[in-house]
């Protein structure tokens, strides 16, 4: 199914709804905070790379309300209440996904902020599981929310690294900072650069009308705290220390293949990886720079096989959605394809011209229906604002 994307006006009016008719009062805030698609810069934002995110036109929204009490109750769609006890200091507990908002208000918490007790319920349109970065719209939103609750506007920075602490620490999955750091400083019509080295983040404009993405949702789904994300990153850690070197950002590739024999087969390749995949980026920066874009096919569709090949977290179904946007072709306005996000399922992204991104989308829909009779998800977006209050 081709999906159209809420309004941020939607979603908030959606959460206050929700947050009517569970706990009967009117809200008082709303915070939002959106997902992220990756454009390139893959699996090496915990490399010291370049990573290349924009935020979707697809978000969490929290309504809430301060109810007099030392209680945070929570509703999420599809969930039962939570009650969470704001006077100690948050551990992990049941039920799972409540952990993203303890570790959330553990960051709080740890500032040495005092939460007053609030009822609040979260309503999101961005696809749970499809590597759209869910759990850092709901861990940015949630933050965004409570810096209103004890009257702070932290940095974007700060409370990006609030929320990674929170999925570190209370959700297990070791990720870098890219989601994060998307979600906070997301702007409309901009491209995020990350230099992952410093933490700095760079505007790269995303202005062009004539240009769109496509996000297409596998359906396969994506669990980044199996392990095979952990695996990849220890993997890293072993090429750099092989290569001798302190940072990814100092190796080159004369530095890897001497390496080769040392790291073995399966680090040689993770190696290659990283260091084509922080070159590829810089020049699709470059590409945006110039509004040259004449490359941009192959420098996608390298790093998909570099991923497919190399770093090994694509999937058949991934690999079959970039070979149908590949199939439609730049005739047809198909500029680039590739998986986007941590990978072993999840979404793939494709950069196209804005005319015929409808005609793309379901062409794509439904060529890959006909092929694995998986129904899946597919919305064009631009990129979209960060987290504010609603
Ligand atoms: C996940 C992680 C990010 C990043 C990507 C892969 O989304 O949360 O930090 O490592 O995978 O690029």
């Amino acid at each position: 199914m081709l999906e159209t994307n809420m309004t941020v006006s939607e979603l908030a009016l959606r959460a206050k709804k929700e947050l009517a008719s569970n706990f009967g009062v009117e809200s008082t805030l709303v915070a939002v905070a959106p997902g992220r698609v990756n454009l390139i810069g893959e699996h090496i934002d915990y490399c010291d790379g370049f990573v290349l995110p924009l935020a979707i036109e697809r978000y969490v929204g929290i309504a809430a309300r301060p109810n007099d009490s030392q209680t945070a109750r929570v509703t999420s769609t599809g969930e039962s209440t939570i009650e969470i006890d704001l006077s100690r200091a948050q551990e992990i507990a049941d039920p799972k996904w409540s952990n993203y908002l303890r570790g959330v208000i553990r960051g709080f918490q740890d500032l040495e902020y005092k939460l007053p007790g609030f009822d609040a319920s979260i309503v999101s349109s961005v696809p749970l599981g499809a590597g759209l970065s869910s759990s850092a719209a709901l861990e940015c939103a949630f933050a965004t929310l409570l810096e209103d609750l004890v009257d702070t506007v932290l940095s974007k920075a700060t409370k990006a690294f609030l929320a990674q602490k929170a999925e570190h620490d209370f959700a297990g999955v070791p990720c870098g900072i890219m989601d994060q750091f998307a979600s906070t400083f997301g702007m409309e019509d901009q491209l995020i650069l990350i230099d992952c080295r410093t933490s700095e983040p760079e505007m790269v404009p995303f202005s062009d009308p004539s240009i769109s993405i496509i996000v297409a949702n596998t359906k396969v789904s994506h669990d980044l705290s199996d392990g095979g994300y952990r695996t990849r990153r220890k993997e890293t850690e072993e090429g750099l220390a092989l290569a001798g070197k302190e940072s990814w950002r100092d190796v080159t590739m004369e530095d890897v293949y001497a390496a080769q024999e040392k790291m073995g087969d399966r680090i040689f390749r993770r190696s290659r990886h990283v260091v084509t995949e922080i070159a590829r980026t810089a020049q699709v920066v470059e590409a945006f720079k110039s509004g040259d874009f004449s490359n941009i096919g192959s420098l996608m569709e390298g790093s998909h096989l570099s991923l497919r090949d190399d770093f090994e977290v694509s999937c058949d179904e991934l690999d079959l959605m970039v070979a149908l946007a590949k199939e439609i072709g730049f005739e047809d306005g198909v500029l680039g394809a590739r998986m986007t996000g941590g990978g072993f399922g999840g979404s793939t992204i494709t950069l196209c011209c804005s005319i015929n991104a409808e005609a793309i989308a379901r062409q794509m829909h439904d060529r890959y229906l006909a092929q694995t009779g998986i129904e899946p998800l597919l919305f064009i977006t631009r990129p979209a604002a960060g987290a504010h209050l609603a």
